[in-house]
């Protein structure tokens, strides 16, 4: 799983490098040499799309559920290839770089999200049953989303909850810290941390 993440990012950034350097050309007029650099790298250029594409589609189809980070990802992503196919047939500059603008916006703002996901006091005034604690906060804190309601969805590479082997400790440092590309969540209360802990163990099975 965590190597379908770190091939996806790869091809991304060597699709990305690839059209950079073919927008450099364009934008400096050199049409010969445009020409030329797309006719050789026709090939792995195509083939870096399409495991950019595949990888992508393989990890939305692990996902629990599609956030709206996401689809705003996939429509920037999806609308960044006919721009960009038609912004060099017509070798129109203004429409060659906006793929690029969405492609890298689309991928900073889900590194926003992850960052966002770690985020934002839970509110656990309305109960005090640990378990009931522990679920709000597994919730909220979108631990959902990678591990699952159940933890043992590994979305984006995350380890099996029902079945870990770690201390609560350990347990409770890597939550603290995180652990790419798992955030860390280091404004739970102590009270918080410890539901947290004992609703991850309800989970085993
Ligand atoms: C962005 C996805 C993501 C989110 C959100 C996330 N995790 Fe994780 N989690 C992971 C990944 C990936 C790992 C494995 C890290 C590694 O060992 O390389 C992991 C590992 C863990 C582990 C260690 C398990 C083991 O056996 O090694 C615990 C415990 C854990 N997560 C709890 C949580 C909790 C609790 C939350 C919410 C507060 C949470 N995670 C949110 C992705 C995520």
């Amino acid at each position: 799983m965590h190597n379908i993440v770190l091939a996806h990012r790869i091809l991304v950034s060597l699709f990305l490098l690839q059209y950079v350097i073919k927008l450099v050309l364009l934008l400096t007029n050199k049409k010969e040499q445009l020409a030329n650099y797309t006719k050789i790298t026709k090939i792995p250029e195509m083939l870096v799309s399409v495991g950019f594409l595949v990888t992508g589609g393989w990890l939305l189809m692990q996902m629990p559920d599609v956030g709206k980070f996401m689809i705003i990802k996939l429509v920037c992503v999806f609308a960044a290839i006919p721009l960009a196919i038609v912004g060099f047939k017509k070798g129109n500059k203004g429409l060659a770089v906006l793929p690029v603008a969405l492609i890298l916006g689309a991928y900073g703002l889900a590194e926003m999200n992850t960052k966002a996901m770690s985020g934002g006091k839970v509110d656990t005034s309305s109960t005090k049953d640990p378990l009931e604690v522990g679920k709000i906060v597994y919730q909220n804190k979108n631990c959902l989303m990678c591990h699952g309601a159940d933890g043992k969805s590994g979305v984006n590479g995350a380890k099996d909850l029902s079945i870990t082997t770690l201390s609560l400790d350990q347990q409770k440092a890597i939550i603290k810290n995180g652990k790419t590309p798992m955030p860390g969540y280091n404004d739970l209360t102590d009270e918080q941390m410890n539901d947290l802990l004992q609703y991850i163990g309800s989970l085993r099975k």
